[in-house]
């Protein structure tokens, strides 16, 4: 089987398809916006260090681990000789099925967008509630993007992944620097970016920062095997260290520069009292049309037009991670043909996704899914999936990867693989940290982390 599954064909195309999955929604609206709720630059700090100081470690185990075994979650842990823990690489699948059922919504609406603004439809801005409950019109572009991102994953992965990465992150970046620089010369920019960089260190608390470490998490794609997947296609001369590092940098590079963009903007909307504007999904979906209508009608079809598509570019070499995970397991464990499994996958996750595209006001049902204890409101079908998926399982898929690599698989192991490649490791200044951060800083806070979480989240219980 391991002849004929594919590889990536160089260093260079490995980094830019992870860092594709890691740079997504996540990024481009999440982001700015976590930072402004959460003290601005004092935020960005926090995201850093947590990115690198937690996030890279974890990054490096991950990829380690699919590049000595080249097998999906659930393989790996079989190759190593610990067949009981691929429970883990299980609940990994289960999270990116979980995870891309409802990404695939949001990006549909991106994508959406992208179409309306071109055509000159500024209104879509006022309309968004109808707009996200017109489920024929929004269902069938979240059927274009799964079948977008199936398309892609059935050419495999240098073919596929690979190549799609190779043109949609220059483009991407491309994109994001035109759009910072146009936004810099907005009325008011300069009230945005000093609301962006100038840190608020009062208005860090404790939730500030669990999220500072949720969105580093997401954002770099952990915690469920995407980068076991990805790794597993890497080659034995690579070397994982650098490759990670890479990665790292161009996530946050790219959430900064997003910020760069996104604040100016709302600066302008708001003449200058960015702190009044909507922060999340809200930003962009209602405030944005009317912010590009006002530059013009022309230019604001341009400028608004490529804003959602650089949104949605940067969807889809996510949504392409996640729907590689599933596939490579059932490539490797199930002797599925991938052009086969792909879209049996893609089909089954997008009608997973519709309990969440008609949560929005549509169905009554799924809109008031469910009341967690403690909360005065339901939460609709989309946000309990995220929930689930995201907040709860990265960090467990985390904890447990990090155990595993220190206390079962032990850490010589992971130290020869990443010699692999880099055989000046040993002895350096950074084996002795990711020792460090593997056996005890990462267990330590993610496992933490995971239990207030859950705490907090579905049992309304605040310990901070
Ligand atoms: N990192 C992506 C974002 O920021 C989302 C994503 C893609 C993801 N693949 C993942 C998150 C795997 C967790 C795990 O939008």
């Amino acid at each position: 089987m391991a002849t004929n599954r594919g590889s990536f064909s160089s260093k260079a195309g490995f980094i830019l398809a992870a860092a594709g999955s890691a740079v997504g929604l996540g990024n481009i609206w999440k982001f700015p916006f976590e930072v402004a709720n959460g003290g601005g630059a004092a935020f960005v700090i926090m995201y850093l260090i947590f990115c690198f100081l937690l996030c890279f470690p974890v990054m490096v185990t991950e990829i380690a681990i699919g590049r000595k075994t080249q097998k999906n979650p659930v393989g790996a842990f079989i190759a190593l000789g610990f067949p009981k823990w691929s429970f883990l690489g299980k609940i990994g699948i289960l999270a990116g099925i979980l995870i891309l059922s409802f990404y695939n919504v949001v990006a549909g609406w991106a994508f959406g967008y992208f179409i309306q603004i071109s055509f000159g439809n500024f209104e879509i801005g006022g309309q968004f509630n109808e707009y996200i409950n017109n489920i024929g019109r929004v269902g069938l572009y979240g059927i274009i993007f799964m079948i977008a991102t199936a398309f892609v994953v059935s050419k495999g992965i240098s073919g596929g992944v690979e190549r799609a990465s190779k043109i949609l992150m220059p483009t991407l970046v491309g994109i994001i620097v035109l759009l910072v620089i146009y936004s810099l010369t907005l009325p008011h920019a300069f009230e945005g970016i000093s609301y962006y960089l100038v840190p608020q260190f009062s208005e860090i608390n404790f939730s500030v920062i669990y999220n500072a470490l949720g969105q580093a998490f997401f954002s770099l794609s952990l915690g469920m095997g995407a980068l076991i997947t990805y790794g597993s296609y890497v080659s034995k001369q690579d070397n994982i260290i650098s490759s990670a590092a890479m990665i790292t940098v161009a996530d946050a590079g790219i959430a900064f520069l997003a910020g760069l963009m996104m604040f100016p903007f709302a600066a302008y909307i708001s003449s200058g009292a960015v702190e009044t504007v909507q922060g999340g999904p809200g930003l962009i979906f209602t405030v944005l049309p009317g912010a590009f209508e006002s530059i013009g009608p022309v230019l604001g079809r341009i400028v608004g037009g490529l804003f959602f598509l650089l949104l949605s570019f940067a969807a889809l070499t996510s949504t392409i991670s996640l729907l590689e995970v599933p596939v490579t397991y059932a490539v490797d464990e199930l002797n599925i043909q991938r052009s086969h499994a792909v879209w049996v996958i893609a089909l089954f996750i997008f009608m997973m996704g519709v309990p969440s595209l008609i949560s929005n006001g549509d169905s009554h049902f799924f809109t008031n899914f469910i009341t967690y204890f403690g909360a005065e409101n339901p939460t609709n079908f989309l946000d309990f999936v995220q929930h689930i998926g995201s907040d709860t399982l990265l960090p467990l898929g985390g904890f447990l990867m990090t155990v595993f690599a220190a206390y079962v698989w032990k850490k010589h192991n992971l130290n020869k693989e990443i010699e692999e490649g880099f055989p000046a490791f040993k002895g350096t200044l950074i084996e002795k940290y990711i020792d460090f951060a593997v056996s005890y800083l990462c267990p330590a806070i993610l496992g933490i982390i995971f239990l207030l979480t859950v705490l907090s989240r579905f049992f309304g219980v605040e310990i901070f």
